[in-house]
């Protein structure tokens, strides 16, 4: 055991040197230093590669896969009707950089973001000045067309119950109005009467519109323009119905939006459309279509408050507070013998059919063949463009293709055979339109499986 004990002794001893010379104040900093050094090499790493490159990196697989995987038509070569109404580089940075300071904003909020609570006035009032609205004309913001014009259905629902105890409202409606209305019907309970159009002119025919207006009728509806023909409806005779009949009258120019208030001033012929038509109670207009705002963007205007007011959604005993908010929170054709502009369109659509010897839809699917993407119209069967900005550029391709779509026809009828046509067919040949809402619904079901 003594022995031991003095073996020990010199390693004893150099461990006690050895521990002096360890903390020897020099030293320490210097540990220090070199546990800094490296603490701040691997921090670098770490940071650049997990917090930073990260999120980098995802976002750069993120476009590459939206890339590669959701493809979408030609619409930057303007061979897409209607959908994006300006689409140039410039603009899309603009919206692009709009959209990032106003991400997290909310407009429920406006005590938050006062900012957004005065553009939104300010894009109203601009909006109502455009549609000559009078002194006490006022609106909203919703996010699309078809938002203002469930509103604007809610809004004489409500109403005309509390004004005349209407309890089973019905709205009168061209069989050419936008389907939102159809929308709004089934949303809210309203009973829809659509009113056929004249076979020439394409626009309602105000005799049979009086005839299906009753004592439950909250609404009637026009457009400048609607959707398939790009067609104005008698506005001003609409609103001598709305008048006599003291129901509400809304007039569709949701498509029409920037473009039917300038045609007047732009030289072109008109009829009287906004709030000049004694008439007319509301009007939605939208700011994303032609306006060239990002989608989802639109405006309903109100002649005056008393409406308007009705439109709001009020909870007064709410746990979670007051609760008010004010809506929901989406070219020319030279003459080919074989086809047919349909009525005589004044606004940026423009319908066409053709002659019994060739299948309309067939000259869709030869154009969609030519990368062309065209709406197919029904009722009667036709195929509609709505000029855009970007269309503009590819309007003499789109001619020489049509013709070309047709001459392929002419050539060889039976080349066109199939597609488009045999789905618009076969839907026309069933008389139980359910069994098409059903493959219609199926479709929908599809489009969300991921
Ligand atoms: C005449 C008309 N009304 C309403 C709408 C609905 O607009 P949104 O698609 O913005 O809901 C459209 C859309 O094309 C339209 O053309």
């Amino acid at each position: 055991m003594a022995q031991s004990l003095t073996r020990s002794e010199p390693l004893q001893h150099w461990i006690t040197v050895g521990n002096h010379l360890l903390n020897h104040p020099r030293l320490v900093l210097l540990k220090n230093v070199v546990f800094l050094l490296v603490l701040y090499h691997y921090w670098g790493r770490f940071y650049a590669k997990v917090l930073v490159g990260g999120p980098v990196r995802a976002l750069y697989d993120l476009r590459d896969t939206i890339k590669k995987n959701l493809k979408c038509a030609d619409w930057k070569g303007g061979r897409v009707s209607g959908t994006i109404y300006h689409g140039g580089d410039e603009l899309t940075e603009l919206l692009a950089e709009a959209y990032r300071m106003f991400a997290v904003a909310n407009p429920l909020h406006p005590e938050v973001f006062p900012g957004i609570r005065r553009m939104e006035a300010e894009s109203v009032a601009m909006v109502l000045a455009m549609y000559n609205a009078p002194s006490t004309g006022c609106g909203t913001m919703t996010s699309g067309g078809t938002e203002s014009i469930v509103m604007a259905c809610k809004t004489y629902r409500d109403m005309y119950k509390d004004l005349k105890g209407i309890r089973d409202p019905e709205m009168v409606v061209p069989i050419t109005i936008h389907a939102a209305f159809m929308k709004a019907a089934g949303y809210f309970n309203i009973k829809l009467i659509t009113v056929p159009v004249d076979p020439i002119t394409y626009k309602v025919d105000i005799h049979r519109m009086a005839k299906a207006i009753t004592k439950n009728t909250v609404m009637i509806a026009g457009s400048a323009v609607n959707f398939p023909h790009g067609i104005d409806d008698d506005i001003v005779a609409l609103g001598q119905l709305a008048k006599k009949h003291n129901i509400g009258l809304h007039v569709d120019c949701c498509l029409g939006s920037f473009i039917m208030p300038f045609l007047e001033k732009a030289g072109f012929p008109t009829t009287l459309f906004d709030f000049r038509v004694e008439g007319v109670t509301s009007i939605s207009c939208d700011t994303h279509k032609y306006g060239f705002a990002a989608k989802g963007s639109s405006i309903i205007m109100y002649r005056e408050p008393k409406i308007r007011k009705y439109q709001y959604f009020l909870s007064a005993d709410w746990t979670g507070g007051i609760y008010a908010s004010p809506s929901m929170a989406g070219s020319r054709i030279e003459a080919i013998p074989q086809l047919h502009v349909i009525g005589n369109p004044i606004g940026p659509v423009v319908s066409f059919g053709s002659q019994a010897s060739m299948n309309i839809y067939d000259v869709g699917d030869k154009l969609s063949s030519r990368g062309w993407n065209i709406s197919p119209l029904q009722n009667p069967p036709a195929l509609h463009v709505s000029v855009t900005l970007l269309w503009t550029h590819s309007a003499d391709q789109f001619i020489k293709d049509l013709k070309a779509s047709v001459d392929d026809l002419v050539a060889d009828p039976e080349s066109g055979k199939g597609g488009t046509a045999s789905i618009y067919g076969t839907a026309a040949s069933i008389p139980d339109k359910s069994i098409v809402e059903d493959v219609a619904a199926s479709f929908i079901d599809l489009l969300y499986k991921a």
